[in-house]
């Protein structure tokens, strides 16, 4: 009988390869990562001027949530006011696709993204 983790690492494997399938129905920009959807470029022109839009895509939430980090930004990040027809550009596109996760684990983060694990690993469990 094999231990549990050698099975489970190639199944998690398996499983992880199959995710940009899941997520394939829909184009996402090469540049931003944004989904390309109604609002995509009011976003991008807006929300990735300061920082990359990688912090718009990690995040989600319901449209209250996205309102009050804009607002947060607005009063701390010196971001711009915008015309009330471009925030609800903004609004309902991330509302839409960037909203509260059904799951409220968000989904794992791409080994790229993941801070160095301080922590001593075991790389050969034997
Ligand atoms: C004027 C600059 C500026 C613009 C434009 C801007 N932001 Fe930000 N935003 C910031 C700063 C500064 C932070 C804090 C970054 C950090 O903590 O490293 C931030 C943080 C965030 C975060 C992370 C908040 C958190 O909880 O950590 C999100 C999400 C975000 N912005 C979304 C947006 C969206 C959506 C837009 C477009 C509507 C936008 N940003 C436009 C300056 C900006």
């Amino acid at each position: 009988m094999k231990p549990l983790h050698a099975l489970a690492m190639p199944t998690l494997g398996a499983a992880l390869m199959c995710l940009p399938l899941l997520a394939g129905a829909q184009e996402t920009d090469p540049d931003t990562g944004l989904l390309k959807a109604e609002g995509w470029e009011t976003v991008r022109n807006n929300c990735t001027a300061c920082h990359s839009a990688k912090l718009v895509t990690q995040n989600s939430g319901s449209r209250n949530h996205w309102q009050y980090l804009i607002r947060w930004m607005q009063d701390t990040q010196g971001l711009w006011e915008f015309e009330d027809e471009t925030e609800e550009a903004i609004l309902d596109y991330l509302a839409e696709y960037y909203g509260p996760k059904e799951d409220t684990r968000r989904p794992a983060l791409p080994r790229t993204l993941m801070p160095d694990n301080p922590y001593p690993t075991v790389t050969d469990p034997g």
